[in-house]
């Protein structure tokens, strides 16, 4: 599937160029990173996500293209730190920056990334657009940390999994769209409903992120890493909460004892999907879409409505 992207085509291109540019540098060894991420760059749904929001509540103007960048610096920083906390060496296809520069480098380059960010808001005095973004940053790292917190004790509830990940991810899309809403209309209560919107779909994104890690091969990243990092997602959440005492023991045990030996972690990825975990999370996934989308079904119909809506489906429906 790929991703529906004719509507912004144009506005994609020029921000191509503009993030280039947003992160160049004078010292040689971050020019050189700099230049690998750039050419290794993402989806970038994010910035796609700043885009058809502001388009859908109005005229993209430059400070739209300042907060695609934005979020996206942001988003690189955290993916670079992200890999180091992971302990994560392929990303996006290819060997992360951690694998190739090492932990000083990836710390380093990570906050050279959230600095530009700043700068870049500041310099032109988007002081809203960066204070939707910074709260969105404090969210994801709070997130990050509950997250390791309870994967030392094997978090079981579902509810905290949930607030984990609205957290963790959802805040940033969230961001996002609500930054794009208000670069176009400057209007606070437009941008409160993009950001409902947004978190709708980055609950639907950071769960079908955890499905990959039970059901897919070939993402451009590590799968089976959570059941190694001790992550308990949704679908092991789920079947950890609905087997006989013996399985939950077994599992437990292979989670705490051998999540780094390749047959056990294939045994619990096939006792989740026995159990009807992987349906499980499916049909919260779906739920989580089906918000998002009756949120834009509040606009009247449009072309950009439907673009919107198809890169939607595309949160559940990507491969990749
Ligand atoms: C990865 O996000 C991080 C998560 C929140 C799961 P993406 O899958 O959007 O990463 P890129 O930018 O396309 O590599
Ligand atoms: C999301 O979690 C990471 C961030 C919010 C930065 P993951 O650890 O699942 O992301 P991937 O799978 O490494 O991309
Ligand atoms: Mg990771
Ligand atoms: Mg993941």
């Amino acid at each position: 599937m790929q991703i529906p992207v004719t509507l912004i085509e144009q506005e994609l291109k020029t921000f191509e160029k503009k993030f280039k540019e947003a992160v160049n540098s004078d010292v040689p060894l971050l020019d050189r990173v700099m230049r690998y991420i750039v050419k290794r760059k993402g989806k970038q749904l994010r910035p796609m996500f700043v885009f058809l929001t502001a388009k859908l509540c109005g005229t993209i103007n430059e400070s739209t293209y300042r907060a695609a960048s934005l979020v996206e610096l942001l988003h690189t920083a955290t993916l670079v730190h992200d890999d180091v906390v992971d302990d994560a060496a392929e990303r996006r296809g290819f060997f992360s920056v951690y694998a190739l520069w090492k932990n000083k480098v990836s710390v380093l380059v990570g906050d050279y990334l959230l600095a530009k960010g700043l700068l870049l808001s500041l310099d032109n005095n988007d002081f809203r657009i960066l204070q939707l973004l910074s709260e969105a940053v404090r969210r994801m790292s709070e997130g990050e940390l509950l997250q390791m917190e309870k994967s030392r004790t094997l978090n079981l509830e579902e509810s905290v999994y949930f607030e984990i990940i609205r957290n963790k991810t959802a805040s940033l899309l969230a961001a996002a769209c609500a930054a794009g809403a208000w670069s176009t209309t400057g209007d606070d209560e437009v941008a409160e409903r993009m950001r409902t919107f947004g978190e709708a779909v980055g609950m639907a994104f950071q769960i079908k992120d955890d499905l990959f890690d039970y059901t897919a091969q070939n993402i451009g990243k590590p799968t089976g890493n959570d059941i190694k990092e001790k992550k308990l997602t949704l679908p092991l959440i789920y079947t950890l909460n609905n087997v006989d005492k013996k399985t939950r023991k077994e599992l437990i045990y292979i989670i705490k004892n051998e999540n780094t030996r390749k047959k056990s972690v294939d045994k619990v990825i096939d006792i989740v999907t026995k159990s009807g975990g992987i349906d499980y999370t499916i049909e919260k996934m779906e739920g989580y879409k089906r918000d998002a989308l009756n949120i834009l079904h509040h606009f009247p119909p449009s072309d950009v409505r439907d673009g919107f809506e198809d890169l939607v489906r595309f949160i559940s429906d990507r491969k990749y």
